[in-house]
This record gives structure tokens, sequence and C-alpha cells, in this order.
């Protein structure tokens, strides 16, 4: 397990979810941890479940002023910022042709301005250390587009490219920043568009992970931790895919041997 003794992680979407596993392996691993949401009810009583040092800020990571106070009052708690993981995000289920600007403003917002607000919130901060991991949750939508997920792909495409250009940046600075592509997380995230999917017809035609047990948002939990820690001295600027195999290739039924 990796080894995150003394270091500070603020993470955004903490109150549930993926973020929540996040931090509740951060905490286990030793680091001081800053829960934010906009679940404030609900995140305030999670990090007070967390084994470590812990605070909750409230935090919509599409707010600027709000992205100051919560540097502001994590440095005032911990003094130093060392790890940043930028989690928050939401799902639109919805073909391109009847998305509304409305609803592909909403995606972009918190999915790609989010992630940028929290990236470039803690520049400053991972400067003055010396040393930073910075590790953006994207997705296999943000890899391999798919039907019905057009606006929320592309966010995640866009998070992928915005790691990068920070990676490029901000090397010199011995910041890393990289981005973590699951391809689960909280399977409540699609539970408003169930109604919507005609599940026995996604489940016989939809690919598949080639591995025989399914991924979870532990999976993609435990893969922030080693980007956090110093297991990962030599990444940045890199995707990592945790998804059971699934976008590996193709698996192709009655080929010899098969
Ligand atoms: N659920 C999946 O299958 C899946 C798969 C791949 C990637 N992801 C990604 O994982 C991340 C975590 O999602 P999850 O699966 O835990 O779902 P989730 O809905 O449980 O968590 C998302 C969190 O983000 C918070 N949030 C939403 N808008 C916000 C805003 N403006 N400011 C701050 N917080 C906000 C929500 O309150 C929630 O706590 C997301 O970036 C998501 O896109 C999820």
């Amino acid at each position: 397990m990796a080894n995150l003794e003394g270091e500070v992680i603020l993470i955004t979407g903490a109150a549930q979810g993926l973020g929540a596993e996040i931090a509740q392996q951060a905490s286990a691993a030793g680091a001081s941890v800053v829960v934010t949401d906009v679940l404030d009810e609900q995140g305030r009583a999670f990090a007070e479940t967390l084994v470590g040092p812990s605070i909750y800020c409230s935090l919509d990571v599409t707010d600027e002023s709000q992205w100051e106070s919560a540097i502001a009052k994590t440095l005032q708690q911990f003094t130093k910022i060392t790890g940043m993981v930028n989690n928050a995000g939401v799902l639109l289920m919805a073909p391109i042709e009847t998305t509304t600007v409305a609803q592909a403003a909403t995606v972009l917002n918190v999915n790609v301005i989010g992630t940028f607000l929290g990236i470039r919130s803690t520049i400053g901060p991972m400067r003055d250390n010396g040393i930073g991991s910075i590790v953006n949750i994207a997705s296999i939508d943000g890899v391999a587009a798919m039907n019905s997920v057009g606006l929320y792909g592309a966010s995640k495409f866009a998070v992928r490219g915005l790691t990068k250009a920070a990676a490029i940046e901000l090397g010199r600075d011995n910041i890393r920043v990289n981005a973590v592509c699951p391809a689960m997380g909280n399977p409540m995230m699609v539970q408003p568009f169930l109604d919507q999917i005609d599940v026995g017809r996604y489940l016989a035609g939809a690919p598949k992970p080639v591995l025989p047990e399914p991924t979870d948002a532990s999976d993609a939990a435990r893969m922030t931790m080693f980007l956090l820690s110093q297991d990962s001295r030599g990444c940045t600027g890199a995707d990592f895919l945790v998804d059971g195999g699934w976008l590996a290739g193709h698996y192709c039924p009655g080929l010899p041997g098969f």
C-alpha cells in the first residue's frame, strides 16, 4: 500500500462515491485529508469518520471564490497542500441531437472548468513546497467515445488534455499531473438515467472488460494512491486506465482457441 505519511491531500466531490473511497484510502495511508463537496451535511459527517486528521470544506468546483477559501482553510489548518484530486464530476446521458446548451454547459463547467480551477489553485502552494502531485479523475469515456455520453465524454477527453498540458507546464516545479480513467465509480451516478436504459439490450451488446472480476471504485482509488505517492515519482502527463482491460482491444469469440 502507498505511504502518504506527512502528505496533505484535498479531494473534490468527496462526500460519497469514488471521492470518499479515495479519502478513506488516503487517510488510512497516513495523509491529512481535506474533504470537499457541495453536499455539505453528508461531507461533514463523512470527514469525521476518517481515521486520520481531516477537515471538511464546502466547495463548488466551478466557483473561483470558493476555491480561494478552500485553499486558505487548508493552509490555515495543515500549512501545506501536497496532493490534489480533482474528482468532482457530473454525468449526462443523452444523444447529442437532443442535448441542450444548458445541459452541455453544466457538464463542461463542473468536469472541465472545475478541474482547471483545481489545478490552477494548487500551483502556488505546491510550488512553495517544492513538490506536489495532482490527480485528475477522467473516465474510459474520455479515452474511447460511446453513444449517449457525447458531452460527458468530451469533458473527460478535455480533462486528459488539461492533464498533459499541466504536466508539461509544471514539471519544472516538480509538480506531477496525471489522469485516472476508471470504468467504474459510484454505480449510483447512472441512477437518474436508469429509466431510459434498456439494460437487457445494453448488456447483450456492450463491450466488456476482459478480467473475470469486475473493477470498482476501490480499484480506481488504489491507482490514485499510487499516483499521489512517491511510488509514481517517474510518472507525469499520463493516463492510467482502471478498466479491467475494457479498452485493450476486441475479444472475438469463435476464433481458433476461443
Ligand atoms: N460512476 C462511474 O461509473 C464513473 C466511471 C468513470 C469515471 N467516473 C468519474 O469519477 C468521479 C467521481 O464520480 P462517482 O462515480 O463517485 O459519482 P458521484 O456522483 O457519487 O460523485 C460525484 C461527486 O461530485 C460532487 N459534485 C457534483 N457537482 C459538483 C460541484 N459543482 N462541485 C463540487 N462537487 C460536485 C457530487 O456531489 C458527488 O459527491 C467523477 O469525475 C466521474 O465522472 C465515474
